[in-house]
């Protein structure tokens, strides 16, 4: 199991003054040099936090996976075959939304993708992950459309009250175990943190790469960054993912 730090969020401060740091490329090296095996961004519409040049750096300066978040747009699909990274996640991406609220609604996006985007991306031979909720219909839908990863959302978990957490870990887990048995790698993220993500890890079967942004670069202000990431990367490396 592996932890990918998503550095949005470096973005979203560097872009609060327009001084260049800090540069979310930098991060990623730290990231890395500190046990992450790979980097997340998401390219938004909006540019609200990553930016153009930010892509382009990154694919230079990381050596471990890069995941290209990002919404099915004529735009990023362009960009993200340029770019080629290990993996494009895609995302349902809305411009009024603080950040992803949720998995793709597979029953809405499924001609689209199966027509449109899978073909293109696959033309670049990018590898795709669907941004799911953990529902097994959807989950069947993934395989329908061949897609190799998933990544299921675990903000419903993350924000559940305690009553609801033993039900949104079952989900997950059912989930998790569709998708193991249809062949599809399984990826989690959203909402993650120190204080949730042990009890996620010792429910939910088959993880592979976790994806953690927020709550990592909240705690890298109080502990620094490379000592946040050594934590977690240790951390989800001690959990076996069968
Ligand atoms: N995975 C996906 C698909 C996301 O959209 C996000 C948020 O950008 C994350 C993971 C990371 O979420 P968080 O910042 O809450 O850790």
């Amino acid at each position: 199991m592996k932890l990918l730090v998503n550095i949005d969020h470096v973005a979203t401060l560097r872009n609060a003054r327009s001084e260049g740091y800090p540069d979310p490329a930098d991060a990623a090296v730290i990231c890395e040099n500190n046990g992450a095996a790979g980097i997340v961004f998401h390219l938004r519409e909006d540019r609200r936090h990553i930016k153009d040049a930010d892509v382009y750096k990154l694919k230079k300066v990381v050596k471990g996976l890069l995941d290209f978040e990002m919404g099915a747009s004529e735009e990023m699909i362009r960009i993200c075959s340029e770019v080629k990274p290990e993996l494009c996640t895609l995302v349902p991406e809305k411009r009024e939304e603080i950040t992803t609220e949720g998995g793709l609604n597979m029953e809405a996006i499924f001609d689209d993708y199966k027509n449109r985007v899978l073909p293109k991306l696959a033309d670049a031979e990018v590898p795709v992950s669907l941004f799911v909720e953990p529902d097994i219909d959807d989950i069947k839908l993934c395989a329908k459309l061949g897609v190799p990863v998933v990544e299921l959302h675990t903000g419903t978990f993350s924000n559940a009250q305690s009553d609801r957490v033993k039900h949104e870990l079952k989900r997950l887990k059912e989930a998790a175990e569709v998708a193991h048995d249809l062949g599809i790698q399984v990826n989690a993220g959203h909402g993650l943190s120190f204080e949730n993500i042990e009890v996620f890890l010792r429910e939910v079967p088959h993880l592979e790469e976790i994806s953690i942004g927020h709550a990592l670069i909240a705690d890298a202000v109080f502990n620094g960054l490379g000592n946040t990431v050594s934590r977690m990367s240790k951390l989800i490396a001690s959990y076996k993912n069968g």
